[in-house]
């Protein structure tokens, strides 16, 4: 564990409460919660004994299915003989289950830089080696990079797409790509969609599991987090191939013996409510996009931040000698506004920041967004 980076979100938080006054730009949450009809379905469980006991290691039925419709609709992804859907405690569970299923203490797993902090994290508590390919200047996927950082103990190349922390939506070409990559070297191609609904204008994401052959190399995991509100409540999923069905079993039913069993009658009632739910807020936080592009446009003679299409993230890179972490002290106490540092990111080289803009309101991000950029123009420019 000594080993392994301390989660940078707390530190942030707890520099922000103790600046009272401070607007966060740190964490990836939204600021809404569950739609009705989650709530709406909790109505029997009370009196339902099945919650009160364990159920499935791999989750109800009832949820599992109407999940391979969702999948089959939406991401054209079908569950049949191939594959298998298990519902996890959400995505970073379904992450570290993957992992765990695929390698052996001192295998590779290839991430993306800017990566996702804690899958970089799970993989090294798995007591495998991640190893790091860097996106483009757009944080766009480089699959020649990609192909030279296998070696022959790579178990797994990772994608993550809407992609936190840098909202880049992968093209359909990239990720079809990485796959075939991915199946002609025999390994796993593991992709992350928990900001699936999370798209600008025309763009929409693709699914590597859609594609024709892919089930046997391909793990694709969700997250009703983001989707539908339900941080706290603990719900994602994964599509594996039929193969790593025991495994997963074994770890999820050493881990958490099955999902919570209210938390997966709520997901059965989000799941009524479908995509729009979301989109509509998603629609919302395009507004706020809008203004910290403008904003950001003023600085960009010391601070690029590529527009990207998804997700609720820009990632900022800043021409300044001061060390991130650093710079996010100082935006604190002087302009009380708080991002995150690249380096949690995996960027240690120059100065970068996420700044997250999913979790506060139009008025309050816009606000935020402001002060980050004052604050930049001051510190950077002095
Ligand atoms: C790319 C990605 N995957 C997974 C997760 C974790 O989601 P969950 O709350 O479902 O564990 C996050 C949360 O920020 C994320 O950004």
């Amino acid at each position: 564990m000594e080993e392994v980076q301390t989660p940078i979100i707390p530190i942030v938080g707890d520099l922000v409460r103790s600046t009272p006054g401070t607007i966060s730009l740190g964490q990836g949450m939204v600021a809404y919660g569950p739609p009705r009809q989650a709530i709406d379905a909790l109505a029997g469980v009370p009196s339902d004994s099945r919650t009160h006991q364990y159920g499935a290691v791999e989750g109800t039925s009832e949820l599992r299915s109407a999940l391979a419709d969702k999948l089959r609709a939406e991401n054209g992804i079908a569950v049949d003989g191939s594959t298998r859907v298990v519902v996890t405690a959400g995505g970073n569970m379904a992450f570290f289950n993957a992992i765990l299923a695929v390698a052996d203490v001192g295998d590779e797993i290839i991430l993306q830089t800017p990566y996702y902090f804690n899958h970089e994290m799970a993989i090294g508590m798995a007591g495998c080696r991640a190893v790091l390919v860097e996106t483009d200047d757009a944080y766009q996927l480089r699959p020649d990079a990609i192909a030279k950082a296998i070696t022959p103990r790579t178990r797994a190349v990772v994608t993550v797409s809407p992609n936190n922390p840098t909202g880049a939506v992968y093209p359909e070409k990239a990720l079809r790509e990485v796959n075939e990559l991915c199946r002609a070297r025999g390994i796993f191609h593991v992709h992350d969609e928990a900001y699936e609904y999370f798209t600008y204008g025309e763009v929409r994401p693709f699914s590597p599991g859609s594609i024709p052959g892919s089930a046997p190399h391909t793990i694709s995991l969700y997250s009703f987090s983001k989707a539908y509100g339900f941080a706290g409540w603990r719900i994602g999923y994964m599509v594996i191939p039929a193969s790593l069905e025991e495994a997963v079993r074994k770890i999820q039913d050493t881990n958490l013996i099955c999902p919570t069993m209210i938390a997966q009658t709520a997901a059965l009632g989000a799941l009524s409510a479908g995509a729009s739910y979301c989109k509509d807020k998603v629609r919302g936080m395009a507004e706020v996009r809008e203004v910290a592009k403008r904003a950001f446009a003023e600085i960009a003679s010391f601070c690029a931040a590529p527009v990207t299409d998804g997700a609720f993230y820009f990632f900022l890179r800043i021409d300044t000698p001061t060390a991130p972490l650093a710079l996010v002290e100082r935006l604190v106490k002087e302009f009380k506004v708080a991002a995150i540092p690249g380096t949690a990111f995996g960027i240690s080289k120059g100065c970068s920041l996420r700044v997250a803009f999913g979790a506060l309101e139009t008025v309050t991000a816009a606000e935020g967004i402001g002060r980050l950029v004052r604050g930049l123009r001051s510190i950077v420019k002095g």
